[in-house]
């Protein structure tokens, strides 16, 4: 009796082949995982610049957050456009429009080799720093400047802690902080966005009178005493002392203390 398989093209034949066979059972799978990756690569290609404004937006929502300006509900748009952004070259303090402030990303810019320092004195631990930053300045009705928000970040236990701190005009004052991103534990290191614990921030004092660099998080109060200290979070010390490192190095000689030194003196206004 001829063999009827024989008279079959391969694609016949794999269609006559029955449907739990190993070849159509591997074919179906590979296919599958085919199109779903499509679908999957296509959406996340799609969503990218959906995805790019939630991100700018969630980023709006805490700096007007940090500067006490946002409650739900708030058009963070308009909010938003109550702020002045200025890019402050660091090592001078002095604002630069050498870059289009809308555009310019200081995170970006501190990968590029042109635009950033490698730092050997690294208590933040981000390897690169950006010579350059944008800063947000708030004013009142009468034009004077009422609060400074500047970008700070540093490596807590697990992660890199992004986040803003709000200063009052004279440069010295802590009006708020807060972190936008971070991967520390859920219970542990996370309460940095404890309410509570950011409520203990507003009021503490950067420098002492002679302008030496004070705030600390710390379990235990430094000498200059209580209005420069916060306390470390209980059961989460790691991720305090990257606080405290971040917050320290930020508003240090290598962060904003040169800027802040010029809006002291009314350099800025
Ligand atoms: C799974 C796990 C996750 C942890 N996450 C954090 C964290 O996010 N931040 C932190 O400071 N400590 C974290 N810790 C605790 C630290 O290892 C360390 O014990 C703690 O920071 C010491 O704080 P304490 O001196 O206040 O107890 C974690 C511990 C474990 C086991």
């Amino acid at each position: 009796m001829p063999d009827e398989n024989q008279n079959k093209g391969p694609l016949r034949r794999f269609i006559d082949l029955p449907t739990d066979s190993v070849p159509k059972t591997i074919f179906v799978a590979v296919a599958l995982c085919l199109v779903a990756s499509m679908v999957v690569s296509a959406a996340a290609v799609a969503l990218r610049p959906l995805q790019e404004v939630n991100k700018l937006v969630d980023k709006q929502i805490n700096i007007l957050e940090v500067a006490g300006l946002y409650e739900e509900g708030t058009d963070v748009v308009e909010a938003f456009s109550v702020f002045e952004p200025h890019i402050v070259e660091l090592a001078t303090g002095e604002f630069t429009d050498e870059f289009d402030v809308e555009t310019f990303d200081g995170l970006a810019a501190a990968s590029d080799p042109e635009l950033s320092i490698e730092l050997d004195d690294d208590p933040a631990s981000i390897g690169r720093q950006s010579k350059y930053k944008t800063i947000y300045i708030l004013r009142d009705d009468a034009g004077e400047i009422d609060k400074v928000v500047l970008p700070i970040h540093g490596y807590g236990l697990w992660s890199t802690l992004y986040g803003f701190i709000a200063l009052e005009e004279n440069g010295n004052d802590i009006f708020g902080l807060q972190f936008y991103e971070h991967g520390e534990t859920p219970g542990l290191g996370a309460e940095i966005d404890n309410p509570r614990w950011k409520a203990l921030w507003p009021g503490k004092k950067l420098t002492d009178e002679d302008g030496s660099l004070q705030i600390t998080v710390a379990k235990t109060a430094p000498p200059a005493g209580d209005e420069h200290h916060i306390d470390a979070l209980a059961g989460a010390t790691l991720t305090s002392v990257g606080v405290n490192n971040l917050v320290r190095f930020w508003m240090g000689e290598a962060g904003f203390a040169p800027f802040l030194e010029k809006l002291q003196s009314g350099e800025i206004s």
